[in-house]
Formats: structure tokens, C-alpha cells, sequence
């Protein structure tokens, strides 16, 4: 079946399977041509840029670690069929900052020591990301509920909640981010406004779901 997204702000369409699931597509996105053929008939040709930031840890809906934002909000791409991406707006990791331009959730991981293997730390920011974009000022309390459900094994939390601290001080201070940011960050906050909050717990098993 054919379906057409916006992947960190550029335009894709392709050919998925009617099984196939989300995570299983984007990190399968970079191998991908154009007109969806294998990109070994034509090495150098490639649709769209990688996103394995998109990890797969359990599969199941319990690691976090295939964290994506559709349409602004956090959702587990392994809970997801492709189908589901379509006509959607959608953020990894990678469309939250670079290397070059890290987002601030990013930069203050690397400067709170929030990242060792780096599995989980895309999930992480992504979750992170949901959670300031709704929640500017997050006790740590909060941010605890709001990673609840993705998994560190390294690391520990408590770098983790002191980075996502420290991002939401700096981003409160440059108020100008807030209105530099991508869509999708302003459609979070907005969209958050108007919906109900689910208990985190429910919240947690929810995402994956449309
Ligand atoms: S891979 Fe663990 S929640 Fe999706
Ligand atoms: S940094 Fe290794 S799993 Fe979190």
C-alpha cells in the first residue's frame, strides 16, 4: 500500500506492507530508493536520511526506546503499523537537533552525563521533548512520570531527570526557541492544551495506539 509522511520535516512516500510496522520502516528508511527498490541496485541513491535513532529494544511496548512524535505526540513506533504513519507529521531523535545544532534536551544530556551507550537516550529525548513542549516547568517528580516508560540500563535516572531539568531552564530562558521551534513542538503544546491528561501509567500503555 502506498503512503506518503513528513519525516523531521521532509516529504516521504513509499510502498509499505500492510504487517509492516512503523519502527521496522524507518530504520529500514535509509536503504530505501526513491521508488522503494533497494538501494544496492543503485548504492548513493537514497530517499530519505537515516533514521536508526529510531531504536527497537523490546518490541513490545515497555523500553521506550522506539520513541517517535506523530503529529506532536509521543507515541511507540513498535505499537505501530507503518499504515499508521501515513498523512502524519513525524519527528525521531535526529529531527530534533543535530550534532552540529544539538536541540537543547540533547545538549544538556551530553553536558549532564545523561548518555553512556546512547541506546536509549533518542527515546529519551523524544519523550523529554513531548514533555516540555506540554509541561515547560516539570518538577522532577514529573519528569520521572513522564519517562516512566523508557528504559535506561546504564545510566541511571537521576543524570537523566537533572538533564531535562536543565533543558527546560534553558529553553524557559530563551523564550524566542519556543517560537523558532519545528511545528511540531508548537502543535504539542496547543494540542496538549486542549486534550485531556491521561494518568501516566495509562498514557504509557496508550502510546503506539492512533
Ligand atoms: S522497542 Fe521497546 S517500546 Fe518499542
Ligand atoms: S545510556 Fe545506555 S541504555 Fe541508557
Amino acid at each position: 500500500m502506498n503512503i506518503s509522511f513528513v519525516l523531521n520535516g521532509q516529504a516521504v512516500a513509499l510502498d509499505a506492507a500492510p504487517d509492516q510496522r512503523a519502527v521496522d520502516l524507518l530504520r529500514g528508511l535509509g536503504a530505501l530508493r526513491p521508488d522503494g527498490a533497494d538501494a544496492n541496485d543503485a548504492p548513493g541513491v537514497c530517499a530519505v536520511k537515516d533514521v536508526k535513532d529510531v531504536k527497537e529494544g523490546c518490541g513490545t511496548g515497555e523500553c521506550g526506546a522506539c520513541s517517535i512524535l506523530v503529529d506532536g505526540v509521543h507515541k511507540l513506533s513498535c505499537l505501530l503499523l507503518a499504515a499508521q504513519l501515513h498523512g502524519r507529521e513525524i519527528t525521531t531523535a535526529s529531527g530534533l537537533g543535530s550534532k552540529a545544532a544539538p536541540h537543547p534536551i540533547q545538549q544538556a544530556f551530553a553536558e549532564h552525563g545523561a548518555v553512556q551507550c546512547g541506546f536509549c537516550s533518542p527515546g529519551m529525548s523524544i519523550a523529554a521533548a513531548a514533555l516540555l513542549a506540554e509541561n515547560p516547568q516539570p518538577t522532577r517528580d514529573e519528569v520521572r512520570r513522564a519517562l516512566s516508560g523508557n528504559l535506561c540500563r546504564c545510566t541511571g535516572y537521576v543524570m537523566i531527570v537533572d538533564a531535562v531539568q536543565a533543558a527546560a531552564d534553558a529553553m524557559r530562558c530563551d523564550s524566542s526557541m519556543l517560537h523558532d521551534a519545528p511545528p511540531t513542538l508548537r502543535d504539542t503544546a496547543q494540542a496538549s492544551r486542549k486534550a485531556p491528561q491521561a494518568a501516566p501509567n495509562k498514557a504509557r500503555k496508550k502510546a503506539g495506539r492512533p
